[in-house]
C-alpha cells in the first residue's frame, strides 16, 4: 500500500511539474522542421522562416512562443484540436484545409516541382507516369500527384524521400520548390525538371475557434509587408541556408569518398549530433520506467479482480469492465491509442507529452500485466487455497501469503519479457513529436542523408538495454529459486 502510494505522489508530481507557468501567456506554434529554409533544426532549437516570423508575430502580441516538432500530417490536427495555437510549416492555402482551419494572409508564394536524378530518362511531367515517385506524407505534393499522376510512395519527410532518391529506390521526388534548391545544393547528382507542377500560396493555420488569434495574426503580418521586414527575414533565410548548404556540400563528397570514420563523425560528432541519441536515449529510458510501474499497478489490480471473480464468484460489475479494459487494449494498436490520449482524451489540455507518453504505455501494458498475472495465479493449485482457508486464513490473506507470491515466480519469465516488449513500443513515442530514442536517429538522419549510421546505433543502444535487462531478470530469477 505504501509502495502505491508512493507512485500516485510520484505521477502527481510529474503531473505538477509538467504545468509551470510563466507571466506571459504561452503561444504555441506546431511544424515539421526538415523543410528548409522554412524551418530547420540547428542544434536543439528549429530556425527558419516561418519561426522568425512567428516569433516576431508573438513577441508584438506579447505571447512567450513554445515550438513543437512532429510529422507534417499531425500539425493541421493539433490546431483544430487545440493542442496548438498556429501551425506555421510552410502550408499551402487549399480549399480542403480551408474547411478544417482558418489561414492568414498569404505570406510568400511557392510552387511543387520535380527532383529527378542527373542521368534520369524523365524529362517531363508526362514521362513521371512510367516512373516511381516520392512525396513527403499529406502535403500538396502527395495530394497533387495522387490525384493527377499516379499512387506514390510516401515518406515522413521531404530529406527522407531524397536520401531515398539518391540511393536508386526513387526516379523522383515531388516537393515544395525552396527546399528542393537547398537539398539540391546538399546533394550531387540531382536536378530539376523545367516545368513546376503546381503555384501555391502558404499561410499559417489557426483554429477556427479562436477568430480573435487570427485577427491579431492578419495584423501584425500586414505590417511585416508593408514596412519590409517580411522580405528581409525570407531574404535573411534563403541566403543563410545556401551558405550552410555549401558547407554540407564538401562535407558530403567527402564522405562518400572517406569511409567509416567520416561517415561516424558526421553523423555522430558533427554538431554534437550524439546528443539526439543521449537525449532520446534518457526519454525513452523515462517512458518505459513509470510505463511499466504503472502497468504493474493497473495489471496486479485487474489479475486480483478477474481471478477472484473467476473463483469465487463475486466482483461481478469490477469484472466486467475489467473484460472490457483488456478487449478495447488488447484490440487496438498502441500508436493508435497513443494518439487518441494524446490528440483526443488529453486534446485541449496542455499536458506534458511525456506523461501521456507514461499514460498510454502504463494503461496498455497493464492489459497485458493483468493477464501475466491471472495466469499464475490461476496455476496455482487449488489445494493451496483450500488449505490457506483451512488454517483459518481469510481469501485476501491466502491470497496474499500463499498464492500470489508462488505466482509471482512463476510468472517472472513473462513479466520480464513484457518489459522488454514495452521499452520497444515506445519507439513509437516520435508520433506524437516526443524526442525519443528512436525519433533521435530519425532527426539526425533527415541532417546527414544517411540511413545505415542512425539506425545501426539507435539499434544496438535498444539491444544493449534489452541485454541489460534480461540478464537483471535471470539474476531475480535465481534469487528467488535460492530462497526456495
Ligand atoms: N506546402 C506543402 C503543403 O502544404 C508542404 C509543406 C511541408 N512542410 C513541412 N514543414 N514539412 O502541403
Amino acid at each position: 500500500m505504501k509502495r502505491f502510494s508512493c507512485f500516485i505522489f510520484l505521477l502527481s508530481a510529474l503531473l505538477l511539474c509538467s504545468c509551470g507557468k510563466s507571466d506571459k501567456p504561452k503561444l504555441t506554434m506546431v511544424t515539421e522542421a526538415t523543410f528548409p529554409p522554412y524551418e530547420f533544426r540547428t542544434g536543439d532549437k528549429v530556425d527558419g522562416i516561418d519561426p522568425a516570423i512567428i516569433r516576431h508575430i508573438a513577441d508584438t502580441l506579447g505571447y512567450e512562443l513554445k515550438i513543437q516538432d512532429m510529422s507534417f500530417d499531425s500539425v493541421i490536427t493539433a490546431v483544430q484540436s487545440g493542442k496548438a495555437d498556429v501551425a506555421a510549416s510552410g502550408i499551402t492555402v487549399t480549399e480542403d484545409r480551408k474547411k478544417q482551419i482558418n489561414f492568414t494572409v498569404p505570406y510568400v508564394t511557392a510552387q511543387q516541382v520535380v527532383i529527378v536524378k542527373d542521368n534520369s530518362p524523365i524529362h517531363t511531367t508526362e514521362d513521371l507516369k512510367k516512373y516511381t515517385i516520392g512525396v513527403q506524407h499529406g502535403t500538396t505534393g502527395d495530394l497533387f500527384v495522387t490525384k493527377n499522376i499516379k499512387e506514390p510512395q510516401r515518406f515522413a519527410n521531404g530529406a527522407l524521400a531524397v536520401t531515398a532518391l539518391v540511393s536508386g529506390k526513387l526516379d523522383a521526388v515531388v516537393i515544395d520548390g525552396e527546399p528542393a534548391q537547398v537539398y539540391l545544393s546538399q546533394q550531387t547528382g540531382l536536378r530539376l525538371l523545367p516545368r513546376p507542377l503546381t503555384s501555391e500560396e502558404y499561410a499559417f493555420a489557426i483554429s477556427k475557434k479562436n477568430v480573435k488569434l487570427l485577427e491579431d495574426f492578419n495584423r501584425v503580418l500586414n505590417e511585416m509587408k508593408a514596412n519590409g521586414l517580411l522580405d528581409s527575414i525570407i531574404r535573411k533565410y534563403k541566403e543563410q541556408n545556401t551558405e550552410t548548404a555549401a558547407d554540407l556540400l564538401v562535407e558530403d563528397s567527402k564522405y562518400f569518398w572517406i569511409g567509416v570514420k567520416e561517415a561516424f563523425e558526421l553523423n555522430f560528432i558533427k554538431d554534437k549530433r550524439y546528443l539526439y541519441l543521449w537525449r532520446g536515449f534518457l526519454v525513452t529510458l523515462y517512458i518505459s520506467f513509470f510505463a511499466v510501474l504503472m502497468g504493474l499497478v493497473i495489471g496486479f489490480v485487474v489479475a486480483l479482480i478477474r481471478s477472484t471473480a473467476i473463483q469465487t464468484g463475486r466482483y461481478k460489475i469490477p469484472d466486467f469492465f475489467c473484460r472490457m479494459y483488456l478487449t478495447v487494449i488488447r484490440g487496438t494498436p498502441v500508436v493508435v491509442q497513443l494518439l487518441i490520449i494524446y490528440f483526443v482524451i488529453f486534446g485541449s489540455w496542455d499536458i506534458d507529452k511525456v506523461l501521456v507518453a507514461v499514460i498510454a504505455f502504463g494503461i496498455n501494458s497493464g492489459a497485458y500485466v493483468a493477464e501475466i498475472f491471472r495466469a499464475g495465479i490461476m496455476s496455482i493449485d487449488k489445494g493451496q487455497m483450500e488449505a490457506g482457508r483451512s488454517l483459518g486464513l481469510s481469501y485476501f490473506q491466502t491470497m496474499r501469503e500463499i498464492v500470489i507470491p508462488q505466482a509471482f515466480k512463476n510468472v517472472l519469465p513473462a513479466l520480464g519479457n513484457e518489459f522488454i516488449v514495452l521499452l520497444k513500443e515506445t519507439s513509437v513515442s516520435g508520433y506524437i513529436a516526443l524526442q525519443d530514442l528512436t525519433k533521435g536517429g530519425d532527426i539526425i538522419r533527415s541532417q546527414t542523408y544517411d540511413a545505415f549510421f542512425p539506425l545501426i546505433a539507435v539499434a544496438l543502444i535498444y539491444l544493449a538495454v534489452v541485454i541489460f535487462l534480461s540478464s537483471l531478470m535471470g539474476k531475480l530469477e535465481k534469487r528467488l529459486k535460492e530462497n526456495e
